[in-house]
């Protein structure tokens, strides 16, 4: 993760195996215009797409440059994209099969030569997980991840790495088999996103934060990744993988272990990193009566988001139609150490919910009402710190203040920072600086083999206790909802509530106007963070 401006990366063939996936088309290829964009590609590149659909050189361009000018976000430049897709080449072929890896190092030497790429190659993993072992011993046996005469060989995995702890494990022995460690950049794309990023930074590099932050005055902690998309042309994926594997021991992990960790030594990789473990490590195992008691799964059923009719998951396309797989999942933690113990993590995710929204809620404990006692005041408004990750980007700070007049009434008001006010926010699809710090040999942002297993181990009590119970019924929740009652519960049962979905990300942009100060209205009065800053971080 670099904090100065940076320079565009080493000159370099990057290989996506999956290049007809939707993955290369929504991401991977934006993402690489967005760093040809802001110049950070380097001038000797070569960008080569393997996968078994039939296309020429000509025909992938045009592909994707169709689908491009559908995902790509922010203004597009023309010559920019041409740039790019000069450098593009097609491969057809097998995964599997050793003569596509002889001419796969064949093409790489002519982009050596003819584009001075100088040996130097990354390759992304954007196949079905089964691919992984298979791609990287083929890798191996051509010879293509051998390291000398200066060149470097990096391989970015894509999740899900394994689908529990014994194939996580067993991924992570048969890619060192054939490499190194340093070699290996296993992606959670959370952490490309600059609001999970600034999780730290708003932590660790304020003075106010630190002090309260931890269970003395941290009452409990809400994480929520909610989706309105379902499982769209993915059903063979995910009906074999579930909400729970797709999104908790990665996504929603990380974003817990940044939460939760102890402030590292420095922002290095394996500082950051041994903190996060040491967070995920402290989490109490669930055993099978707190799966029962703290997890809660649901599928959604037909309903409407958005506005458009979605049919149930059961009926999507290659799901079978009576699949107990869950698209939905919240749960309770506790993490045992000292900062931590007592205070519960809840945590939850689904798709076809009525709102995409990934935020965190730190909420802080009560102040003693007493004093409020003879007054008009009912009760007093949550002190909420809220980071909004996506698509809002941002953080609020709820408290209390009085609405003018001769009496004490009170409201809860925000103090609110919107990333985009302040800052130039390029368009991101949070793949640019993975790809980027890939390019550089900066892994501070990719995890470890532990990081993975520690995710892993999470949730392997949970997988154990699900497929124990395969085919009992699963809750079903509306598309369009919040997701299943029993996650309310789930916090009903501790006297807490999630926030609600439908809450607007700042009260104050809510209002048309900004209320007069002097107003004797019922509304508060509104306080905003709105300067910008004098330098630049
Ligand atoms: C992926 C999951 O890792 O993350 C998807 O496989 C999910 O199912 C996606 O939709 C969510 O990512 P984002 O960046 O849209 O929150």
């Amino acid at each position: 993760m670099e904090s100065e401006t940076k320079t565009a990366a080493p000159p370099c063939a990057v290989v996506i195996f999956g290049a007809a996936g939707d993955l290369t088309r929504r991401l991977l290829i934006p993402a690489l215009y967005n760093l040809c964009r802001a110049q950070l590609l380097p001038q000797n590149f070569a960008l080569i797409g393997i996968a078994r659909s039939k296309l020429d050189d000509e025909r992938f361009r045009r592909d994707l440059g169709e689908s491009f000018r559908e995902f790509a976000r922010g203004d597009t430049q023309l010559a920019d994209w041409q740039w790019l897709a000069k450098r593009m080449f097609y491969l057809r072929g097998d995964f599997d099969d050793p003569a596509v890896y002889d001419e796969l190092k064949r093409i790489l030497q002519k982009a050596d030569a003819e584009r001075g790429t100088e040996g130097n190659y990354l390759f992304y993993l954007a196949t079905p997980p089964q691919a992984f072992a298979n791609v990287a011993n083929n890798l191996g046996a051509a010879g293509l991840l051998r390291e000398d005469e200066g060149r470097w060989r990096r391989i970015i995995v894509e999740k899900p790495f394994g689908t529990d702890l014994q194939s996580a494990k067993e991924l992570n022995r048969e890619l060192l088999r054939v490499m190194a460690e340093h070699q290996i950049y296993r992606i959670d794309h959370y952490l490309g996103k600059e609001t999970v990023q600034n999780i730290m930074v708003l932590r660790f590099a304020n003075g106010i934060f630190e002090p309260i932050w931890n269970r003395d005055h941290i009452d409990h902690v809400q994480i929520t990744v909610a989706e309105t998309v379902g499982v769209e042309r993915r059903g063979k994926f995910y009906d074999k993988t579930g909400a729970l594997r797709d999104m908790v021991p990665n996504h929603l992990c990380q974003l817990l272990s940044l939460i939760a960790m102890e402030p590292p030594s420095c922002f290095g990789a394996s500082a950051v990193r041994a903190e996060e473990d040491k967070a995920l490590g402290a989490v109490r195992p669930f055993d099978a009566v707190a799966v029962h008691r703290d997890v809660v799964r649901g599928q959604y059923g037909a309903g409407v988001v958005d506005g458009h009719n979605v049919v149930a998951y059961r009926r999507e396309p290659d799901v079978a139609p009576d699949s107990t797989t869950e698209t939905y999942v919240a749960l309770k933690l506790m993490i045992e150490n000292w900062r931590w113990a007592g205070v519960p993590f809840y945590l939850r995710t689904g798709k076809a919910l009525a709102r995409r929204r990934t935020e965190v809620v730190i909420r802080f404990k009560q102040a003693p009402f007493g004093l409020f006692r003879d007054t008009p005041v009912e009760r007093l408004a949550a002190n909420d710190l809220i980071l909004y990750i996506q698509p809002d980007e941002g953080a609020t700070l709820r408290f209390n203040a009085k609405i003018p007049g001769p009496s004490v009434r009170m409201a809860g008001v925000d103090l609110e920072f919107d990333y985009c006010d302040y800052f130039d926010c390029a368009p991101n699809t949070g793949y640019e600086t993975l790809i980027y710090d890939c390019m550089i040999g900066d892994a501070t942002l990719f995890k470890p083999a532990e990081s993975i297993e520690a995710g892993w181990r999470l949730v392997q009590p949970m997988l154990d206790a699900w497929s124990r119970e395969r085919g009992t019924a699963i809750p079903i929740y509306p598309a369009g909802s919040a997701g299943p009652a029993e996650a309310d519960q789930l916090l009903a049962h501790d006297g807490r509530a999630w926030r609600s979905l439908d809450a607007a990300w700042s009260a104050n942009r809510q209002r048309p106007s900004r209320p007069k100060a002097a107003s004797s209205s019922d509304r508060a009065a509104v306080t905003e963070l709105k300067r910008k800053p004098t330098t630049a971080i």
